[in-house]
């Protein structure tokens, strides 16, 4: 038996396999299915300051390898979370990061504000949210909107911060480099690339969004190359995800430079996904006489 704990950003992980955001619920939904004790954390699903009650129509759409979702980041509200869920999630015996999205920066704001309470450990801002108040480009696309929400953030709470950077960019160094400066405490990528799905019968685009984010091992190798590209250019820690399936897909991403991993559209397919991963972490680390996880990080030869 191999080490696969973790210290990311101060938390202790019992290894680096993460329930992505949107794909675990609050992490309630999956406990009669994973040993969350195996786990090393849970991001919930996105937050905003008041309930969302995101897009209308088809929100999910299967494609070649992946899939294609525009649920439109609803969810209760984090007042609503912190009363009626936390206390659960509390219990369960893994860590919890609270994953946060808002319209505005004042939004993030208010939201890490409130989200700064005992139970959760870290905040992941996805900035991959419309700016209403600036035209409605995503935060994540503009570095300056970019490095805006992460001091914004970083003004409001105690808490470490991980922002989820967008894949849906010319040039995702120059985001990361931006929010690094801006003080994030680490980096998480990717989030969904976005995509259209067509019924040829009625030529009409399938989700009720028309756009949706493509997840899903279609996404794998653009992931890990921004994984790498974005572990080379900063010094603060990242967090790997985008088509994570298998234990070798997780170890992949670490080799690319991410010291945790996260897994979303797999517990879809399987909700046993994370545990799984995590046993063929620990079967790949024995076979490769890999005593402690943490060596193989940023070790890609090239
Ligand atoms: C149904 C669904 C809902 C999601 N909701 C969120 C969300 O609320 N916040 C967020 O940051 N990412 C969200 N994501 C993105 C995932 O956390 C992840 O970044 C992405 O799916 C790529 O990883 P994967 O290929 O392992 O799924 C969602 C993904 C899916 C499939």
């Amino acid at each position: 038996m191999s080490s696969l704990s973790v210290n990311f950003l101060g938390m202790k992980m019992a290894s680096p396999v993460i329930g992505a955001s949107g794909t675990v619920g609050f992490g309630l939904e999956l406990a009669d299915y994973v040993d969350y004790r195996k786990i090393g954390a849970i991001s919930g699903k996105g937050l905003a300051p008041t309930p969302w009650k995101g897009n209308e129509g088809v929100r999910i759409a299967e494609t070649t390898s992946g899939m294609l979702n525009c649920i439109g980041l609803e969810n209760p509200g984090a007042p609503y979370f912190i009363e009626h869920y936390l206390p659960e999630v509390k219990k369960l015996p893994t860590v919890f990061i609270a994953n946060m999205v808002g319209k505005s920066v004042e939004e993030y704001a208010e939201c890490a504000r409130m989200l700064t309470v005992p139970g959760i450990s870290a905040l992941e801002v996805n900035i991959s949210c419309p700016n209403v108040k600036e035209g409605g480009a995503a935060f994540g696309t503009d570095y300056h909107q970019a490095a805006a929400v992460t001091k914004a953030v970083k003004e409001a709470t105690t808490l470490p911060v991980i922002v989820k950077l967008s894949p849906n960019v010319t040039d995702v160094v120059s985001i990361a480099e931006a929010v690094e400066q801006a003080g994030a405490d680490a980096v998480s990528l990717i989030n969904t690339l976005m995509g259209i799905a067509i019924d040829l019968r009625t030529r009409r685009p399938i989700l009720g969004n028309i756009t949706g984010g493509l997840s899903g091992p279609a996404i794998k190798p653009v992931a890990l190359r921004m994984v790498w590209q974005v572990a080379k250019a900063l010094s603060i820690p990242v967090s790997g995800l985008g088509g994570i399936m298998t234990g070798t897909d997780a170890i992949e991403f670490m080799i690319a430079g991410a010291s945790t991993v996260q897994v979303g559209t797999a517990n879809l397919a399987d909700p046993t996904a994370m545990e799984r991963i995590v046993r063929e972490m620990d079967k790949w680390c024995d076979k490769n006489g890999v005593k402690d996880i943490n060596e193989i990080v940023g070790t890609l030869k090239a």
